[in-house]
């Protein structure tokens, strides 16, 4: 399937104040896609700096911009997509320490069987849930969430990225 073709189409189906997000994830899952043709020390250094920083700032920004609002149109916080979708969050931070840690102690210029299959995991676990939030997430929140909502999540993105001067 054309990638572009498929953007476009995700796009369509998403309110604009929420499509920042699904440009990041483009862009981030190119980067899985080349961390999982093999063992590359130099791909996997790019890949755990761009990891690091989403884990602290797109993640974030779900958690704190998105996650709450969209959790207040869902009766239980023990089960549903916000639940489900923060746990995923956790089990990403926990293999990216993992992983960061291996890397950090691997032998440079050595391959090393067991990074590569934890990286790769990291990659795929990464490529899973950024499919689940393109694909439901993003497009249910577009329909659920109220235009003020919507309004008040632009509003708050905006000024993080202020912050970070960008
Ligand atoms: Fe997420
Ligand atoms: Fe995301």
């Amino acid at each position: 399937m054309d990638k572009k073709v498929q953007q476009e189409d995700v796009l369509a189906i998403i309110a604009p104040e929420l499509h920042t997000y699904v440009e990041e994830h483009a862009a981030l899952s190119e980067l899985m896609d080349r961390v999982r043709e093999g063992y590359n020390e130099e791909v996997y250094a790019d890949a755990l700096r761009e990891i690091g920083e989403e884990l602290t700032q797109h993640f974030v920004y779900e958690e704190e911009f998105i996650l709450p609002r969209l959790q207040k149109h869902i009766p239980s916080d023990t089960a549903g997509p916000v639940m489900k979708l923060t746990q995923e969050h956790d089990v990403i931070r926990n293999s990216y320490e993992e992983v960061r840690q291996m890397f950090l102690e691997r032998n440079p210029g050595e391959p090393n069987p067991e990074l590569m299959k934890k990286m790769n995991l990291l990659a795929y676990l990464l490529k899973k849930h950024i499919e689940k939030e393109d694909h439901y997430l993003f497009p249910m929140a577009s329909v659920i969430l109220t235009a003020e909502e919507r309004t008040e999540i632009a509003d708050e993105i905006a000024r993080a990225y202020a912050l970070r001067g960008i």
